[in-house]
């Protein structure tokens, strides 16, 4: 089974492919020749997923899934949630974020906080979502070089490290991608 997954970021696409590892073949946006930058412009992580996945859809006819994820922090009401991605300001910019979170954090003793990922599956047939979600808790600093985004400031539940000093095997079990890839995957073996 081919089937297109609908982003840019290199890490994600590593991620998922080594969490299917194999079963189904993942196609990215480069391959098909897509280099539009689809906008986010949802306010739930539900809404930018379905909007990237039928955006490919409709425009090439393929089979997609798309993704959203965003870090939500109970001292904060949730927030970045939904917003994660351009938290500082910018969109993407990973240092300026954590400065951003650890700075409203810092005379808080709740540190609890999860990450939530919600897939979005486009096919001719159905439309359907899969969520993940790992809990855990935001350090005091920034730790570690593996991963991205705001892996060196999240330390997952049961663990005293964060994603980045945990590394991808770690992460790639237990992490709210993990999780909702591991959902989309069962389901596309039942198909
Ligand atoms: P999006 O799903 O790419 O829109 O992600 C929103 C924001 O959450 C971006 O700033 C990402 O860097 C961050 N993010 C998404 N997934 C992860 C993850 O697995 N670890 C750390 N940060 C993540």
């Amino acid at each position: 089974m081919k089937i297109v997954f609908a982003t840019n970021n290199k890490h994600k696409l590593d991620e998922v492919k080594k969490i299917v590892a194999g079963k189904i073949e993942i196609v990215s946006l480069e391959e098909i020749g897509c280099h539009d930058d689809i906008a986010e412009t949802a306010t739930t992580l539900e809404g930018n997923a379905l909007l990237k996945a039928n955006y490919i859809k409709n425009k090439f006819g393929l089979d997609c899934f798309a993704d959203d994820t965003g870090l939500e922090v109970a001292a904060l009401n949730n927030a970045p949630g939904v917003y994660s991605a351009r938290y500082a300001g910018i969109a993407h910019d990973s240092e300026g974020n954590m400065k951003k979170l650890l700075s409203e954090l810092n005379d808080k003793d709740n540190r609890k906080a999860r990450f939530r990922t919600v897939i979005a599956l486009v096919t001719k047939d159905e439309t359907k979502l899969f969520e993940g979600i790992v809990h855990g808790e935001i350090g005091r600093e920034k730790k570690g070089e593996n991963g991205f985004g705001y892996d060196p400031v999240f330390i997952p539940e049961g663990y005293t490290q964060t994603f980045a000093e945990l590394g991808d095997h770690i992460k790639n079990n237990i992490s709210h991608r993990a999780e909702a890839v591991r959902k989309l995957n069962d389901y596309l073996s039942t198909l």
